[in-house]
């Protein structure tokens, strides 16, 4: 399994906070059959942690889970918050950020925590057009996608993907959270699965993540997800 959305690297965003609780996690992420990790930290306004640190950083990470004979790939990229069109336009074309891919074809992104960006669906238009696929980072957490599902149907209309979080399913964020991120299982609409983690609490639990999907929704649907995430 790939987890594609992991705060992983130490000392740079709200993730883990030392070298130990970075190697603390891989271990985790190795039990829950995780064979790869592209670290993601945020890429914000207040928190801009540049593709450039992401890739020296992963280098050391994975330097030491080699030494340890820890058994995990680590990739670079981020997860870049939507603050304004502008904004991922100007940082994009200075290649500021990270994709989830060398090709860039696909790339997370995540909308603000005070509100829906009204920019979104031409920042969709604009990432599908140079062919990339963005995947928003869970939807299921943000009351705006849960009161006007529209607004996530819209980006999903356009070429966007979801990521939804298996802590969401497994209940970790609240009932709101997982009631939504059921429905978009119902719905076909968890494009892929991810575990978002900062540490070893809020831990790379995505073999859970899966349990609960095949028990909720059936192999072919946790088969499908999978697949897709293998693309990646
Ligand atoms: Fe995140």
């Amino acid at each position: 399994m790939i987890d594609i959305h992991c705060h992983i690297l130490w000392g740079v965003d709200d993730g883990a906070s030392d070298l130990e609780e970075s190697v603390q996690m891989a271990r985790v992420a190795v039990e829950e059959g995780i064979k790869t990790i592209v670290a993601t930290p945020h890429f914000t306004n207040d928190l801009m942690v540049k593709i450039d640190v992401v890739r020296r950083k992963v280098q050391e990470l994975q330097a030491t889970l080699d030494e340890l004979g820890i058994p995990l790939t680590l990739r670079a990229g981020n997860e870049i918050r939507l603050e304004s069109a502008d904004f991922v336009y100007r940082y994009a074309e200075q290649g500021t950020f990270g994709y989830l891919d060398a090709e860039r074809r696909y790339v997370l992104v995540e909308e603000p925590w005070g509100g829906y960006l009204p920019e979104s669906p031409d920042i969709v238009r604009w990432f599908v057009s140079r062919g990339t696929t963005p995947i928003i980072t869970h939807p299921e957490r943000h009351p705006f996608f849960r009161e006007n599902p529209a607004l996530l149907t819209a980006l999903l209309e356009l070429g966007a993907w979801t990521q939804v979080s298996a802590d969401s399913l497994l209940g970790k964020n609240g009932d709101d959270a997982q009631a939504f991120a059921v429905q978009l299982l119902n719905e076909d609409r968890v494009h892929t699965l991810a575990s978002d983690a900062h540490n070893i609490r809020r831990k790379p639990n995505l073999g859970e993540g899966f349990r609960r999907i095949r028990e909720h929704a059936g192999d072919g649907k946790a088969d499908a997800i999978l697949e897709r995430m293998s693309r990646i």
